[in-house]
């Protein structure tokens, strides 16, 4: 079999090799696997999908002193960006208080509000929402990687700290969204649910390889992403007159903005100590796209719900592939990837290819929305079967 093998970076577990598919394979007979090693899994609590044998602790083991003696640095420079318990919002200062004796007449001006949004909206807002509701996932995926994973489930680790607060803020943002959704009556509430637990059983493929550096480059990119698409559903709520949702969506894309912050910080240490580590792992993270959280979801019936539903984001402005090279181009800016020096061979190449990459995928996804062809109109089970424009 005619397998392509591409250069590693230095982490890379000599018996992996990454085709351009960015399947892995096991090239060792003494794993017992010579091929494509992927497996069409259909049991009926996950979607249907091809199982991907992946590579395993990437970073060699002297690294984990590195995550060690930055224990200290993350309390003083990375906790500090939590929001005390106290101080921070809840889902329930925006919803209306069933407690209350004026909870009908805010629901009714809720769903006068929410009347007059489009389709395309509530397709991209739940789709956000199911995302942020697919948070197990991810404090797992963090949990996964070395030297920073929670060992006990409640440990004191700086790391760890982070991560467990972390996910309680960000466990507001699939709340809030999902009551305000389901409050709306404008969505298959029933639907959302079903995808929501099959996305969660299904968990997520990010290609980290339970590696620390590729594990905070992954999750920079990702809260940057979900600032900026919160920030834009934020801006449409307001176009389309609900004050309301536009406070909600804006609210949560500060907490991403925030955690934004925090990751870039951690990822901007790694360069400082460890810059050709760090350089090859961002190029590596790059070369095999940074793929979103919710790429495997699934309502039940449509393989192509994600699919379906980026197109859409897209379309309405909420999530681009514009966004996704300017993404890349801020945190090239940011972490002054241009400008960093006494990198190796290998070190060098991966800055080159950092810092030209932004306006080649922007060329590419010119080419190819020159090329796409006629959109059709597809129902998506989140809005009772309705369609839109795909
Ligand atoms: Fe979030
Ligand atoms: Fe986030």
């Amino acid at each position: 079999m005619a397998f392509q093998f591409r250069k590693f970076p230095s982490f890379a577990f000599p018996r992996f090799h990454r085709l351009r598919s960015h399947r892995v394979f096991m090239a060792s007979p003494a794993f017992g696997v010579t091929s494509k090693e992927i497996i069409k899994d259909k049991r009926p609590y996950m979607p249907p999908r091809d199982v991907q044998v992946q590579k395993l602790h990437s970073m060699p083991p002297q690294k984990l002193e590195i995550f060690k003696s930055m224990e200290s640095w993350a309390e003083q420079n990375i906790l500090v960006l939590l929001k005390p318990v106290e101080k921070s919002w809840q889902p329930q200062d925006f919803l209306p208080d069933p407690a209350s004796e004026g909870f009908h007449e805010q629901l009714k001006e809720l769903r006068e509000r929410t009347k007059e949004i489009p389709d395309d909206y509530f397709v991209v807002l739940v789709g956000d929402m199911i995302t942020e509701e697919a948070l197990p996932t991810y404090q797992t995926m963090i949990n996964t990687l070395d030297g920073v994973r929670d060992e006990t489930g409640s440990s004191p680790s700086s790391w760890a700290l982070w991560t467990r607060a972390w996910t309680a803020e960000e466990n507001r943002h699939g709340d809030l969204l999902n009551k305000y959704l389901y409050l709306s009556g404008r969505v298959d509430m029933k639907q959302i649910e079903k995808t929501i637990q099959y996305l969660i059983g299904s968990g997520m493929d990010p290609g980290t390889e339970n590696n620390p550096y590729l594990g905070y480059i992954y999750t920079s990119f990702q809260e940057r992403a979900t600032f900026i698409s919160h920030g834009n559903t934020a801006r449409l709520a307001k176009e389309h007159g609900d004050i309301k949702l536009a406070q909600i969506c804006g609210t949560i894309a500060a907490d991403e903005k925030r955690h934004e912050i925090a990751y870039m910080k951690i990822v901007n240490k790694l360069f400082e100590i460890d810059p050709d580590s760090t350089i090859l792992c961002m190029a590596d993270m790059m070369r095999k796209k940074v793929s979103m959280p919710a790429h495997l979801m699934y309502d039940g019936n449509n393989d192509s719900l994600f699919k379906h539903y980026s197109a859409v984001a897209q379309r309405i402005g909420v999530y681009t592939a514009k966004d996704y090279a300017d993404i890349l181009e801020f945190l090239v800016h940011s972490w002054n990837v241009a400008n960093l020096s006494g990198l190796s061979g290998e070190g060098r190449r991966a800055q080159d290819f950092l810092c030209t990459l932004a306006p080649r995928i922007r060329n590419l996804e010119e080419r190819v929305q020159a090329r796409v062809k006629q959109s059709s109109l597809l129902p998506f089970s989140w809005i009772f079967g309705r369609e839109l424009r795909v």
